[in-house]
Parts: structure tokens; C-alpha cells; sequence
């Protein structure tokens, strides 16, 4: 499969190299071609990677991720041009983070909207999965963790789309909870704040959400 990945930052290079090791075709794009860091990713990576703008990366990719800076989510949509989306799988891996005010960041939308629905608007014929944003980057391939592989919430609008994530986060090493539409991300964006504050607090980024559940009657 070809996958187009709207970012260069530490999300888009970890995914892009993922999906390299399972076997995909992988464009980076960036807000021109011949961005830094995805020459240097492209160079280190083989001839399966490549990199151009984001508007090349949405054009080549059958399954695209959106890895942008929350804030730059509208303007690297428009640059890479919503047309290339259409119909498409859309990994959105964003959160709307607030730096003005310094680290730990605030989240610049929530409680009525969230910014999976932003770009679920943004892009109405988009099968948008918002996923990968409620864990750092280090372990979003192959997470390794004594209690087993820990587990990615996702939502979205398209039942087919999130069945083939599903899969995607399945080859992974990911369990899966779905949590439904994509108004599911007013949920998963302030998840990733509590992911981050306990990282902040313990000075520590090696964790990851995992559900216990057992079964047979309360
Ligand atoms: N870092 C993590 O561990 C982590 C974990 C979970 C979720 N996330 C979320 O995933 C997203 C990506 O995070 P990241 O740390 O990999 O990278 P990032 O530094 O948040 O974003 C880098 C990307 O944003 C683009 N960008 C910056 N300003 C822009 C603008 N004004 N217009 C258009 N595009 C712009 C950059 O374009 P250029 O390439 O042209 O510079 C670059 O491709 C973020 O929303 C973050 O909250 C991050």
C-alpha cells in the first residue's frame, strides 16, 4: 500500500518508518519539498521512502496520516489540497495543543468540539480516524510493556475505515477500543493531556493506556 504522511516531526517519521517495516510504500511531506529532516529520514530509510510537500504526499498516499502541529492542522490541509483526501483513510494523530502559555500545553478546543471534528469538517469526504494520540511517539510501533500490548482508542465516523485501522494497529502490536464517532476525539484529546501530565510529573514517558476487563456478570 502507499502512505502518504503530512508531517516530518517525531510522529510522522516513527509512523513513516513503521509502515516501511511492514512492507508499504512511504511519501513524507512537509510545507515544501526537500524539508531537512524528511531528506535526512528519506537517506536513512531505502527505496521505498521518498518525500515532497504535503500536497505530494496526499496525491501518492492510499492511507494518509495527518502528524502536524495541532494549530497548523487547517493550513497543511489546504496547502496539501482536500481534493487528494477524498474518499481516503485518514490516520489524524493531531492534538490542539496550546504552548502560549509554556509546557504542560492546554488543549485550544474541547467539551463541544475537538479538533478530529475540526478536520472531520474540514475534509467531509474523508473516512477521518482519529488515532496514536494518546501515547508518545517512542512507542507507538511495537509498544513493549511487562502488562502486554497496551491499548489504542480510536474513533471515527466509517466502520469500514476503523475495521481496517483496527487491523493496521493489530500489525502494530496494539489491542483496539473502538470508541465510536469521530465526536469520540473531545475524549482522546484530553486523554493525551493526561498522558503528558503524568509524564511532566514523573519525569518519565515510558507508558501507555491498557483497559483490564474480565469477563461473566458484575
Ligand atoms: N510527539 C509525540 O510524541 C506525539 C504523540 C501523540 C500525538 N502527537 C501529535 O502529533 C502531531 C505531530 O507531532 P510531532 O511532534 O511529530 O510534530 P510537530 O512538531 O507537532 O509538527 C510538525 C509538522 O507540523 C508542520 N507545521 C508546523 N507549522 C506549520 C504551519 N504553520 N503550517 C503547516 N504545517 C506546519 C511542520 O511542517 P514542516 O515539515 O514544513 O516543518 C511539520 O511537518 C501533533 O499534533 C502532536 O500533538 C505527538
Amino acid at each position: 500500500m502507499k502512505v502518504g504522511i503530512l508531517g516530518t516531526g517525531d510522529v510522522g517519521r516513527t509512523l513513516g518508518t513503521a509502515f516501511l517495516e511492514l512492507g508499504h510504500k512511504v511519501r513524507m511531506g512537509a510545507r515544501a519539498r526537500g524539508n531537512e529532516k524528511a531528506a535526512t529520514w528519506v537517506k536513512s530509510s531505502g527505496p521505498q521512502a521518498s518525500e515532497g510537500s504535503f500536497a505530494d504526499a496526499a496525491t501518492f498516499g492510499e492511507l494518509l496520516v495527518l502528524a502536524t502541529l495541532g494549530s497548523s492542522n487547517e493550513s497543511a490541509i489546504q496547502l496539501a489540497g482536500p481534493k487528494s483526501f477524498e474518499g481516503k483513510i485518514l490516520l489524524d494523530t493531531t492534538n490542539p495543543l496550546d504552548f502560549s502559555k509554556g509546557f504542560p500545553p492546554s488543549l485550544s478546543v474541547g467539551h463541544t468540539d475537538s479538533g478530529g471534528e475540526q478536520v472531520q469538517r474540514l475534509l467531509p469526504g474523508t473516512r477521518v480516524v482519529k488515532v496514536f494520540n494518546t501515547v508518545g511517539h517512542a512507542h507507538m510501533f511495537r509498544p513493549d510493556f511487562p502488562g502486554g500490548p497496551p491499548d489504542m482508542f480510536l474513533c471515527g465516523n466509517d466502520d469500514a475505515a476503523k475495521k481496517t485501522v483496527g487491523e493496521l494497529l493489530g500489525q502494530f502490536g496494539w489491542g483496539v477500543i473502538d470508541l465510536g464517532g469521530i465526536e469520540g476525539s473531545r475524549l482522546l484529546e484530553p486523554l493525551c493531556m493526561v498522558w503528558v501530565l503524568h509524564g511532566a510529573r514523573s519525569g518519565s514517558w515510558n507508558h501507555a493506556f491498557k483497559m483490564l476487563r474480565r469477563s461473566g456478570a458484575q
